[in-house]
């Protein structure tokens, strides 16, 4: 199977201009899957570029339309042209208090319209600590997946990312002994392809991308860099 390489720009302030000279500058991924999750902002000009680096949103709601100021329903950001989306992004489960069951919504709606999606999961530390992290991670996939056949899931291209919360932009990435065990458990369940997301570096990735039971990376901070996700584009295995 093909590794997979997304970049989540978070809420990176890159300008538009800034974020097509990003591009301008990388290496040509070829037949590589590279692909990269932007502010709302920046899909339109980004989707579409001549690398085929695929462009995807960080969010969306639940509802297909409706009076959510603020928010982005699924419609409009395939019309942008985002080819897929991050759901349940721990950021906007800690910070921005999604529950399971809403983004299940999210999980739903994506299905409906047919819009491919990464679904992040990941334990905290103190849940690390309790020896509740298999637990957490289960709920939060079968809250996310409850009526989705694993048919389903894979005509999308549905992926996972586990990202335990203690290692996103921390500095501090997961052993490999630990995201495997993690990876294992949730493709028994779920088969899946399954990424590793926290302080991906470029120090670390090519231990982390040969691993067998590591099926990619979600990468953020290091993401921001032309010549550090150039860097990571070539050392991404062809296939
Ligand atoms: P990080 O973020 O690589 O900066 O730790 C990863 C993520 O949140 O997806």
């Amino acid at each position: 199977m093909k590794k997979i390489l997304i970049a989540n720009w978070k809420m990176c302030n890159k300008s538009a201009a800034e974020a097509l000279n990003f591009l301008n500058v990388l290496p040509s991924p070829q037949k590589k899957d590279v692909r990269i999750a932007v502010p709302f902002t920046l899909i339109r000009e980004m989707a579409g570029n001549s690398l085929k680096i695929r462009i995807g949103g960080q969010n969306m709601h639940s509802y297909a339309e409706g009076a959510f100021t603020g928010e982005i329903s699924c419609m409009q950001l395939c019309d942008a042209g985002a080819d897929f989306v991050i759901l349940g992004h721990s950021e906007r489960r800690h910070l921005l208090g999604e529950t399971n069951e809403f983004i299940q919504g999210k999980v739903e709606r994506a299905v409906v319209e047919g819009l491919s999606f990464v679904l992040c999961v990941g334990e905290t530390l103190e849940e690390r600590e309790l020896g509740e992290t298999f637990d957490i991670i289960q709920s939060q996939l079968d809250s996310a997946f409850e009526d989705l056949s694993e048919e389903q899931l894979k005509t999308l291209g549905v992926l996972i990312a586990y990202e335990p919360v203690w290692a996103i932009g921390s500095g501090k990435s997961a052993e490999i002994s630990q995201i495997c065990k993690v990876h294992d458990f949730i493709k028994e369940k779920y088969p899946l392809p399954v990424l590793y997301g926290g302080s991906v570096t470029l120090e670390n990735f090519e231990k982390l991308i040969q691993a067998s039971s590591i099926d990619g990376v979600l990468v953020g901070g290091a993401s921001l860099g032309a010549a550090t996700f150039g860097q990571m584009i070539q050392l991404l295995p062809e296939g």
